[in-house]
């Protein structure tokens, strides 16, 4: 009963519009969602952050919340893990304590994959060093929707960091699903051998846009010294204020945050009216929803469905 959310290569197609849908009644239902706080009231979420957040964890617990589970917040400073315990046996122990999902942030790469057959708790990829946010890619595609009827033939343009940034890998394996067309943009020694989709200049980027994704310089993976300086970054790769000509009026701005303002993306473009940066941190209580309740078994149990 449940699902494991690890990347969003398990998701097909289908299984992408129901959860979206579900967000979807999630919204819409936000004031008043039946019974919903009795159907998971005996179920325990544990968020395990082993790196820092402040979107998606705080995210997760609003969506646990508004569901009615029980919501455990691992502090990893005052845990086990300080000890020397392993991921592995971490996990044993929720699973000995009855927790149902464990939602995990972690710098290490293709361990959730090996974990999830190891242990009867259900694990949801909260971000997993540089190669899946699942749950961000949800909720761009979701932001995306309310602005365009179909995604088939979108050019969506993402710009900057790609090397260090698993919210484009996810965000890529997603769109292309649905069709859309994949621009990258950014520093050359930041565009990965692996990808193969068409770059372009950024200016150029921009004006054949019709979603413009920009994405942060991942300094904690030391990519500081892959670039310049921030200021030269800005100008040659930045959506500055500048650059905005360039943006077609229906275009729609995006970045997962945190924002470096005044490096990928100047104050004034943030807070432009064509930037749904905000939008998506409140679209993404509602997708990860959708995720919680599917990994709880909502529909096994009952209650939506
Ligand atoms: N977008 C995102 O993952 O933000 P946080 O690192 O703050 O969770």
């Amino acid at each position: 009963m449940g699902e494991h959310l690890i990347s969003c290569n398990d998701l097909t197609v289908y299984e992408i519009e129901k959860l979206l849908s579900i967000a979807q009644y999630f919204e819409t239902k936000q004031q008043g969602l039946p019974n919903i706080s009795s159907v998971f009231r005996d179920k325990f979420i544990a968020n395990l952050f082993l790196e820092p957040s402040t979107r998606t964890r705080f995210s997760f617990e609003v969506a646990e919340k508004k569901l009615g589970a029980n919501v455990l917040n691992f502090q990893s400073g005052a845990s086990s893990i300080q000890k020397g315990e392993t991921l592995y046996d971490t996990l044993k122990t929720f699973e000995s304590l009855g927790i149902d999902v464990a939602v995990i942030r972690l710098s290490e790469e293709n361990t959730l994959e090996k974990l999830k057959g190891a242990i009867n708790v259900k694990i949801i990829n909260a971000g997993e060093g540089r190669i899946a946010h699942p749950t961000q890619a949800l909720l761009d595609l979701y932001t995306i929707r309310k602005y365009f009827s179909t995604i088939k033939g979108l050019k969506v343009a993402i710009i900057g960091d790609i090397a260090h940034s698993r919210v484009a890998r996810s965000n890529i394996n997603v769109l292309k699903k649905f069709g859309a067309n994949i621009i990258l943009s950014g520093p050359s020694n930041l565009i990965p051998d692996d990808l193969h989709e068409e770059y372009l200049p950024i200016d150029e980027a921009i004006a054949q846009a019709n979603v413009v994704m920009m994405l942060r310089i991942q300094f904690e993976r030391q990519t500081i010294s892959l670039v310049d300086s921030v200021e030269e970054y800005n100008q040659k790769y930045g959506l500055t204020k500048k650059r905005l000509a360039y943006l077609h009026p229906d275009a729609i701005i995006l970045h997962p945050a945190p924002v470096n303002r005044g490096v990928e993306m100047d104050d004034v473009v943030v807070e432009h009216a064509q930037s749904k940066i905000f939008e998506q941190i409140a679209n993404g209580v509602f997708v990860r929803m959708a995720v919680i309740e599917r990994a709880l078994g909502g529909e096994d149990i009952g209650y939506y469905h």
